[in-house]
């Protein structure tokens, strides 16, 4: 199939909206990643999302949701159970005062809420689970075109299952292209890494993935830091959301968890991981200490001033690039020494999960 390029005007919203009525699956820009958008309601649409990306069935997908929502009259909430989406048991469960909270704090935002779903969300979406995973997306495009349809937009990253998520309508052609109907491009996504995904669950509240709202964040809104969950290394149905392996470049990556100059056995590791000229490093920060990085042909700096949001922006485009670079066969990642908090942890997070499986040398494994 031809994959069409649109560009953001109204007459390109509407032309989205109308592949979108007929069944067909667009790229969409939203603020954290490029989403693949199709119609949550229907089972065939969201069949082809699944096909295009090469997705197992059993990893369920995030509905997207308009604004208009927010201003409805009966509260976004009841709203959502009156239109399908939610199921009519949150409004009396211990949970609502937390999702009722958490959408009036961050929604339109990068933030993913996992709840139980309503009867007009096929089991398709959600893998045949009893929750969905819904979130407002502030992106001004994905939102014109959400005003326009009748139905919500389930939608992934737009990317091969597995890989890096695009964060410019390019990354998506480079994935995608020839395989869905049309890609919209409103330029480079602001957030740069995904949105988190919590689950509320008995009144509490549990972290599936870090994101684009901090835990602290999230605390100071509900009063408690969310729970984490451990990852899995296989597809676990029973527990969506937390594949181990995702994120991947093509090539192996691997992680130092603090600054790559305050590494104890830097000269090891290097030694141990090959030909340093053909090494790419990927930094959180410029370098501090007599750490020569102008001797690595190709290297990139998340953040001149290590900052979490600029350096979050920046990681799926750099790590493509370094993926792509002839020159470059091995990546080595470093992290802040306090990277929990913030946007820090979402790059930690994506960063752990690409550099997964990969053979580690002996001085990696010291790590
Ligand atoms: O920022 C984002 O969230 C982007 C943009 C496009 O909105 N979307 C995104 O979708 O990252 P995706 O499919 O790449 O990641 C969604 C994650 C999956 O790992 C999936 O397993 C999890 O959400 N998920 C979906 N439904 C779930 C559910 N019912 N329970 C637990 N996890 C769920
Ligand atoms: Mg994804």
């Amino acid at each position: 199939m031809k994959t069409e390029l649109l560009d953001s005007s109204p007459h390109s919203i509407g032309r989205a909206c109308a592949i979108l009525e007929s069944q067909k699956i667009v790229a969409l820009p939203t603020e954290t990643v490029y989403g693949l958008a199709g119609n949550a309601f229907d089972e065939a649409s969201v069949r082809k999302i699944f096909s295009a990306k090469s997705r197992p069935y059993f990893d369920p997908l995030i509905v997207h949701i308009s604004l208009k929502v927010l201003s409805d009259p009966a509260g976004v909430l009841h709203a959502l159970i009156r239109d399908g989406i939610l199921a009519p048991s949150l409004a009396a469960s211990s949970d609502r005062s937390n999702f009722e909270a958490l959408v009036k704090a961050f929604w339109p935002g990068p933030l993913t809420l996992v709840v139980p779903r309503g009867p007009l969300i096929p089991d398709v979406v959600t893998g045949g689970h009893p929750t969905v995973a819904i979130r407002m997306p502030s992106h001004e495009v994905f939102q014109s075109v959400l005003g326009l349809l009748s139905f919500p937009l389930a939608a992934p990253s737009a990317n091969r299952f597995g890989r890096i998520s695009p964060t410019t309508a390019e990354h998506v052609r480079a994935e995608l292209d020839g395989r869905i109907a049309a890609i919209v491009d409103g330029g480079p996504c602001g957030i740069g890494v995904e949105s988190t995904i919590i689950r509320l669950e008995e009144g509490g509240i549990r972290l599936l993935r870090p994101g684009g709202v901090s835990s602290a964040e999230i605390a100071s809104i509900t009063g408690s830091v969310p729970r984490t969950q451990q990852r899995l290394h296989s597809s676990a149905p029973e527990a969506p959301g937390m594949l181990d392996e995702h994120y991947a470049p093509r090539k192996p990556l691997f992680l130092i968890p603090e600054p790559i100059d305050s590494h104890p056995d830097l000269r090891e590791l290097l030694r141990e991981l090959g030909d340093s000229s053909r090494l790419g490093l990927l930094l959180h920060a410029p370098v501090r200490s007599s750490f020569d990085v102008s001797s690595f042909k190709s290297h990139r700096i998340l953040s001149g001033s290590g900052d979490g949001a600029e350096a979050a922006r920046n990681l799926f485009s750099f790590m493509r690039e370094l993926d792509e670079d002839p020159f470059v066969d091995v990546i080595l990642a470093d992290l802040p020494e306090n990277h929990f908090e913030g946007m820090f942890a979402a790059i930690a997070d994506r960063l752990q999960r690409a550099s997964r499986n990969k053979p580690l040398g002996q001085s990696v494994k010291k790590l």
